[in-house]
Formats: C-alpha cells, structure tokens, sequence
C-alpha cells in the first residue's frame, strides 16, 4: 500500500457533480462566498490582535505589518484559486493535496486543518467572550471574570520570576476562574445555526457581515478626522535590541501575529461543493474577500494608530478603547462593541463550517470514522461532524487562553498555506491537461513565493509554538497509521485492483 496514492481529479470531480443522499446543498453564489470569506476573515485579528502587536511589536508600521502579511496571504489566495476552481469539492486544501501529493500529505494537511478551523473558532471564542463581557459593561450588567475567563494559563518562566498574575510554576497554571461560559455559548449557538442548514447559516452570516463592515467602515471615516499625526512619529519606533521588539525585525513579528486577522479567506474552498458555479465562483469568492480586508485593515491600522499612541493599545479592546479616548468619538463605542460581538461570532460560525466539511470529506475518503459524512436527511448538511466538532470546540474555548490557542492556528495555518502552493505546482506539472477555470498566474514562481513567506511568517512564531504543532502532529500519524490507512477507499481501490491481476 503506497502513502502517496494520489486520487485522481476527475474521480474528485465526478464526486463534486454527485447528487443523492449524501451530497450536500448548492445554494451559495459569488456574492454569497464572499461575503462568507468576509465573514471568516475579519474578527478577533482586526478587533483584539491589532493594538497587541502595535503596543508590543510594529508601533504604528503595523500598518506594514498588515501589508507584509496581505503579500503572503495574497500569493497563496491565488493558489487556492486555481486549487478550488479545478478542483471544486468540499475539503480544501484536503482534497488538494490528496489530488497531488498523496494519501498521506492529505491526512497531514487535514489533520492540521484542525488547528487552523477548530482552533481557529476555538480562539475567536476566548475574544467574543472579552467583547461580550465589555457589551454587557456597557447596559450596567457585570459578567464575573470566573465563569467569563480561561481556567487555565501558560506561564514562562519570566512570567514566574516577575510574579505575573497566576504564575506560579512554569507550565499550566490554574487562573482561580472555572470555565469561560461565554465562549462556550457562542460556539454551541453557532454549531446549532449550521446544523439547521447552509441557505440560513449563509442568510444569518451576509447580515452580520454586513454590520461589521460597516462597523469597521464608520470608524475608519469618523476615526481619520481626528487623527493626530504626531502619533507616527516614528512611524517605525526603533528597535530594542531583542529581535521582534520593533524596528524592521518588529514589523516582520508583528506580521506573523496579525497573520490572523486573513485567516479564514480559504474557509471559502471548502464550501466548494455548496457552491452553484464553483469554477467562477470560487476565485471571485476567495480573491474578493481578500483584496476587500486588506483594504480595511490597512485604513483601521493607520485610524487605530493616529488616534492613541501605539504604546496605549495593549488593551483587550484596542478599537473601543481608541474611540473613547476621543470625546467626540465616545459615541461609537456601543457601535463597535456590538460590531465585533456580531462580528466574532459570525468567524465562529464559517471556521466550524470549513472544519465539519473537512471532516466530512476525510470521512468520505475512509480516513476517519462513517460518523462524520453522515448528512441530515432534512437539513442535508453533515450535522453529526457539526455537533461533535462543536461540543468538543465550546470546550476548548472554555478551557484555554486566546494566546496558545492563536498561536497554533496561525502556525497550522501557514503549513496548510504552503502545502497548498506546492500542490499547484505539482499538479501542473503531472496534470498539465485539466481544464483550469482560473489559473495562477507566473507558476511556478508565485507558488515558491508563496511558500517562502509562509515559512518566513512561521519562522517569527517561538519555538513552544513549533513544539506544539509537532505534537499536535505526531498524534495525527498514529491515528492514521492505526485507523485511516486500514480503512482509506483508496487502499482497499488499489488492494483489490492489484489482488484481481494476480494470476491464480
Ligand atoms: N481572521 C479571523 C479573525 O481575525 C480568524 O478572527
């Protein structure tokens, strides 16, 4: 049995074209997905992650830092593309690279798909549960931090020597807190929506979509009036001495925080089989999304950074703090706290979307148990994955402080990035055939661009991050070792085809 048993595109494709039972619903169009990829991309990285990293790492050049990460995300936007429009079939970059790089790179792909989805709603969780707390401060209604912060926290051993708060050994330490409720409740509320169907998930996401951009809009007009240009000054604060703690090496860590705030534009290609025009559709839906937040989050950078000095934003709630530092601004506050509640929970939604319809494509292919492919007689969505990721994704979030759990999804993420530029390539050279609805454009020179900023962005996470993810790893080999390679469709296709040649 080969671990690099690829699938073939066409199979993959007349799977897409199925209809029956088991397939699910084509009911998004471009405007749709895109307002899907909206609705994943702008949330906790825009709202929450922004003032961290102006405050600890970029200053206000964090402005660059949105563009440096915009350069990476754009270069595997396109790969993605050309990967969803050829082959349009729920998965992602799961089903891509099961097309080119085999069995085996699929699981892996998939498997680190977990950290970029199911993490990914897990993090944005913690940073709804801080927006709702301060909604709630709003109306007079006071959450206790026991039941609306994590229970446990990571601490270094810097952390230790200057006693922050719950540091007492280096490791995981208790907070005094009991679970974060909040962050469990936007989850199980969001797992709930995607169950009754994808035509309402989309319905609910375009209106959330919507008022968050226009959130995010209103402050960027009102913010830039009032904007006071002493601010930038120095727009790149030079560097301490310590690598990532401003000047160039600043702007390049920052980057590789803020990464975040795209993630979630790719959530667009695994809903490629709900999808009524994927070959059209899907570029449109993945690029537009794109292009349409990098514009905002460069203009709520520069608003963000004019408006408070950037050593003022190490704050939970970096945009509501900005605008109430300005009387005349104060008024907006309510706006943008409702906003980025809206606004995180409809991320929650689209990265649980993207993580059953990876699970239910893996389940397809035998790589993991029967229980996630099942799709809902009436709601015809794979409501078993839902509700499992769900239930296991509101306890996370209850559980585990919004740094670790960033930091896995955006080194997940990256590694799923380049794998899926790498898997253009491949494809292009071994299928040079296959009609390409859209197409890369200067292969391969933009996949190896694209694959050398990923690794660049992941190069500035630290290294408890890369031990994590090789962890996180080596438990995906032995579950594929022990079940998904007995039980791939792929190996028994190959065994019996090979088994029926032998002469008897
Ligand atoms: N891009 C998403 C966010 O910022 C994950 O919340």
């Amino acid at each position: 049995m080969s671990l690099w048993a690829t699938k073939s595109v066409t199979a993959l494709r007349a799977e897409a074209e199925a209809t029956g039972e088991r397939s699910l619903k084509r009911a998004l169009g471009a405007m749709n997905l895109t307002m899907l990829g909206i609705g994943a991309i702008i949330g906790a990285g825009i709202f929450v992650l922004t003032g961290l990293a102006a405050a600890l790492h970029a200053g206000p050049a964090v402005v660059l830092s949105f563009a440096v990460a915009a350069i990476a995300c754009g270069l595997s936007g396109l790969c993605y593309a050309e990967m969803a429009s050829t082959v349009p079939v729920a998965g992602s970059a799961y089903t891509y690279s099961y097309a080119t790089m085999g069995e085996f790179i699929a699981w892996i792909i998939g498997w680190d798909l977990v950290l970029e989805y199911a993490m990914g709603a897990a993090t944005v969780g913690v940073g709804w549960s801080g927006y709702l707390v301060s909604l709630l401060d709003v109306f007079g209604l006071h959450l206790p931090a026991a039941i609306a912060s994590a229970p446990l926290r990571w601490c270094s051993s810097a952390d230790v020597t200057n006693s922050v708060a719950s540091c007492v050994a280096e490791g995981w330490n208790r907070t005094g807190s009991f679970f974060n409720l909040p962050a469990a409740f936007i989850v199980l509320v969001a797992t709930w929506i995607l169950v009754v169907g994808i035509r309402e998930s989309a319905k609910v996401n375009n209106l959330i979509v919507v008022l968050k951009i226009a959130v995010v809009v209103l402050f960027i007009i009102f913010g830039l009036q009032y904007v006071n240009p002493e601010n930038w000054k120095p727009f790149v604060p030079p560097n301490t001495g310590a690598f990532g703690d401003f000047g160039w090496s600043g702007v390049f860590r920052g980057a590789g925080l803020i990464f975040f705030a795209y993630i979630g534009f790719d959530a667009v290609s695994t809903a490629a089989q709900e999808a009524k025009n994927p070959q059209r559709d899907m570029p449109i839906g993945i690029l537009g999304s794109l292009v349409v937040c990098t514009i905002l989050y460069v203009l709520v950078a520069l608003t963000l950074t004019g408006l408070v000095h950037y050593t003022e934003l190490n704050v939970a709630h970096p945009v509501a703090y900005a605008v109430e530092q300005i009387n005349q601004l104060s008024w907006l506050r309510p706006f943008i706290t409702l906003g980025a509640v809206l606004g995180l929970g409809s991320v929650v939604l689209v990265m649980l979307l993207g993580q059953s319809r990876v699970f239910y494509s893996m389940s397809r292919d035998g790589l993991i148990g029967p229980w996630a492919g099942k799709v809902h007689p009436r709601y015809r969505t794979p409501y078993l994955s839902t509700i499992y990721v769900g239930i296991i994704v509101a306890f996370i979030s209850a559980t585990f402080p919004i740094q670790i759990l960033g930091e896995l999804v955006n080194i997940g993420t990256l590694l799923a990035f380049a794998l899926v530029c790498i898997g253009v390539w491949i494809l292009r050279r071994t299928r040079p055939d296959l009609d390409r609805p859209f197409r890369t454009p200067l292969v391969p020179l933009v996949p190896i661009l694209g694959v050398l900023a990923c690794l660049g962005l992941m190069a500035t996470l630290p290294a408890d991050t890369w031990l994590r993810l090789a962890v996180w790893l080596l438990i995906g080999f032995v579950i594929y070792f022990a079940y998904g390679r007995k039980h791939s469709h792929l190996q028994r296709e190959r065994e019996a085809q090979s088994s029926t040649r032998k002469p008897v």
